[in-house]
This record gives C-alpha cells, structure tokens and sequence, in this order.
C-alpha cells in the first residue's frame, strides 16, 4: 500500500512556521512584559519613602565627647572630613576639600596645619588660611553634641570667608 504525501509537506511545513511565529510572539511579549514589570518596579522604589531617611540622612555620629581630645583632629575618610576640637573644647568638621581646586588636604599633626599637597595652601585646625593661593576657609559642615554624642550633618556644606567663633559647636 502506498501513501501520497505530498499534500502533507506543504501543511506541516506551514505548521512549522506558524507554531514557530507564534512561539516567537510569545516569547517577544513575555520579554516585554518582564521588562515592564521590572520597570515598574524600578520606579516604585525609586520613588518610595525610606523609612527614617529624613533623619538619618547625611548624619554621622562621630562619637562620645570624651574620645575627642581638645587640640585634636580626627580623619573621618567615610564624610570626607576632619573633625577638629578646638583647645577650648570646641568642635569642627572642616571639609577636607580645598578650596582652591579641590585637591584633597591632609593634616600634617607635626606642623600642626593642613597643607595641600597641590599648590602648598596651608590652613591651620580651625580651617582658616595661612597661605594661598586658598581664596578661603575650608567648607565646615554643622555639627551638633546630643546627650554627649558629637553628631556630624555630611548632607549640608557651609561655604564659609574666614573662621568665625559662631561656628564653633559647644556641649
Ligand atoms: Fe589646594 Fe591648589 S588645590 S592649593
């Protein structure tokens, strides 16, 4: 007994390409759902509120009082600055930023200064200028002692001519 097939190619041929076209459809349409879901998703939390974030924002607890001795400065690398207390008790977070063109400036504890390593402006520990080319004082961000803990706010800059006493955080 013989079999014609040739009408059969031609059909299964064509189921071929339909079962593939639709295979592809499908697979097109998960994609773009996924990426859909994911873009949702993205947005939702970009756009949801961290719970607390208002005040821990930009917060750095330096420590208890006590670890900081007077005449002191402290590298806090995480806040990019120093936190200096002053000979009177006083505190300071100095940006370690110069103000001439950024460069990042160390403090030298055996010339008891800040000297940046870029064009020699030196600062001493309250951040004012001993030497140019610094057109300024360095950038102090507001500190604030609660309950005996020094508290620094990183998320605020204070742009600042020269060292003045009303900048000074006290107990
Ligand atoms: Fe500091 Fe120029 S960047 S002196």
């Amino acid at each position: 007994m013989t079999v014609d097939r040739r009408d059969e190619r031609p059909e299964s041929g064509e189921q071929a390409g339909t079962s593939r076209r639709s295979f592809l459809s499908r697979l097109w349409l998960g994609l773009g759902g996924l990426a859909l879901a994911e873009y949702v998703w993205l947005t939702v939390e970009f756009l949801r509120p961290r719970a607390g974030s208002k005040e821990a924002a930009g917060i750095l607890v330096a420590g208890p009082i006590e670890r900081f001795d007077p005449g002191s400065v402290t590298a806090f690398p995480a806040g990019r600055f120093y936190l200096t207390r002053l000979a009177d008790g006083g505190f300071l977070a100095v940006s370690r930023e110069c103000t001439h063109l950024g460069c990042t400036v160390p403090w030298m504890a055996d010339e008891g200064r800040f000297v940046c390593p870029c064009h020699s402006s030196a600062y001493d520990i309250r951040g004012d200028v001993l030497s140019p080319p610094a057109p300024r004082a360095l950038d102090i961000h507001p500190v604030r002692i609660e309950n005996g803990i020094v508290k620094v706010d990183t998320g605020r800059t204070l742009k600042r001519r020269y060292f003045e006493a009303s900048q000074v955080a006290r107990a």
